[in-house]
């Protein structure tokens, strides 16, 4: 490659740059750029009459004419759920999650069950092994599936431009590449070059393209930041594969909310649609033990109850560890901190262990009070009583703050029979808790 061919851009703004440097010029972020060849230098195969093409204008009653049929159902109520009105037409869909978490089965799940005719693009597996996966599981023939076997962007553009179907699956964009960019498939600048001609195709023809992203082990979406500019809807697939459960949440949503979590959970035929969460996140709960509390978090629009385990125990060593699954570390360090601070618990020659059980990352602040309360509990060695639930953000000050529809988790608590609830309607302040 001639030097001249070579520039340098930003992973997280996608701006391109003569020279590197350790911060980004444009958007100042630090260690960001990468070698890549120029965006799209070459021509694109079909575009050389493009610019000299007008431009087509709608007025908004015609654009408003013309979406008949504009969006239609998965056929999963969870995804549907989650996207608002089901997939639109000319639509672009991320579906980013941790290798192996299921994100490849919930596509064939969908490509199954739309029923439509839809082109399946396997470039990480061979054709042999997505038509395993749909054989196991569909019952029914599936013929509606076209399985496509290649990894050239170009090729599949050609094919979706000759003949495009009513949607079109990209697993995944790390495997694909496009001819128009020397680098390997996987690079920052090959995933953006791949992605945008791909995008520009489905917008072209209306069709609507789920691409499958991967997350890295500090938890991005693989490849370019400006990949989730590109597209309408970063979809995220998360969840523990020790454990059955699956969340899928919308990151950003052009075409509806970001609110909404669909619940599966992992079986032999596939991600099934899960109603009572709660019951699986429960299953072989210990009563009464200390260091145990049940919490009330929101999952979307909907209240789920998790249990929160703390282990407060005699550290052997100089500085005690404080050890968070499930939750952040800083927030751990944080209530570990209001607590000495507020309570006088004394846990500062203590380790203390949290874990959030059935695999859950949980981000709601409303937790809050759930931690304290399960470390409390531990290190007093006195359990909850065995009818308690809580909810509520902790402040610096010991205060017990207001959360997000505290009236839905209240009437869900009061409908599953919880008798003690500790929540910021019934206590201001941690000293107020009786334990
Ligand atoms: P997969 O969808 O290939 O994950 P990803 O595409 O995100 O990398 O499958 C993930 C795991 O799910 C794999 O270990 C096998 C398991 N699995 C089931 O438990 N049941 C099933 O019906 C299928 C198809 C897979
Ligand atoms: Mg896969």
């Amino acid at each position: 490659m001639s030097k001249s061919s070579i520039v340098f851009f930003c992973n997280s703004c996608g701006n391109e740059f003569a020279k590197w440097s350790g911060q980004c010029p444009a958007c100042h972020e630090w260690n960001t750029l990468v070698e890549a060849t120029p965006f799209l230098k070459q021509e694109r195969g079909r575009s050389n009459n493009i610019s000299s093409k007008p431009a087509e204008t709608f007025s908004v009653k015609q654009a408003l004419a013309s979406q008949g049929g504009y969006t239609f159902s998965t056929g999963i109520g969870e995804v549907d759920r989650v996207l608002g009105p089901g997939i639109t037409k000319g639509g672009v869909y991320l579906l980013a999650g941790q290798p192996g978490i299921g994100k490849s089965t919930l596509l064939t799940q969908l490509a199954i069950s739309i029923k439509s005719d839809v082109y399946y693009v396997c470039s990480e597996e061979n054709p042999a092994q997505v038509a395993t996966r749909i054989k196991r599981l569909s019952k029914n023939e599936t013929g509606n599936i076209h399985l496509i076997n290649t990894s050239l962007v170009d090729s599949i553009c050609e094919t979706i431009a000759k003949n495009p179907k009513s949607l079109v699956i990209i697993d995944s964009i790390q495997s694909v590449f496009t001819n128009q960019n020397v680098t390997t498939p996987g690079s920052p600048s090959q995933i953006r070059d791949s992605a945008s001609l791909l995008i520009q195709t489905a917008k072209e023809h209306s069709t609507p393209l789920i691409i499958v992203g991967h997350v890295t082990k500090d938890g991005n979406i693989a490849g370019p930041k400006m990949l989730e500019h590109m597209v309408d809807t970063v979809l995220e697939l998360s969840g523990d594969r020790q454990h059955l459960l699956r969340l899928l949440r919308t990151v950003k949503n052009r075409f509806g909310p970001t609110d909404e979590t669909g619940i599966f959970q992992m079986t032999s035929v596939g991600l099934e649609e899960v109603k009572d969460p709660g019951a699986i996140l429960l299953e072989g709960r210990v009563k009464n033990a200390p260091g145990s509390c049940l919490t009330m978090i929101m999952e979307g629009t909907r209240p789920l109850t998790v249990e929160i385990q703390a282990l407060v125990v005699s550290s052997p060593l100089p500085i005690p560890r404080r050890i968070a699954k499930g939750i952040s570390l800083n927030r751990l360090q944080l209530i570990c901190a209001i607590l000495t601070k507020h309570l006088h618990l004394p846990i500062g020659e203590k380790d203390v262990f949290v874990n959030v059980t059935g695999g859950l990352d949980i981000k709601d602040p409303g937790a809050d009070l759930g931690i304290a309360l399960a470390i409390i509990s531990s290190a007093k060695d006195k359990p909850l009583s065995g009818n308690s639930i809580c909810f509520g953000e902790l402040g610096l000050l010991g205060e017990i703050r207001k959360v997000g529809f505290a009236d839905k988790m209240l009437k869900e608590a009061n409908t599953l029979g919880y008798t003690n609830i500790y929540s910021p309607n019934t206590h201001h302040n941690l000293k107020s808790i009786p334990l």
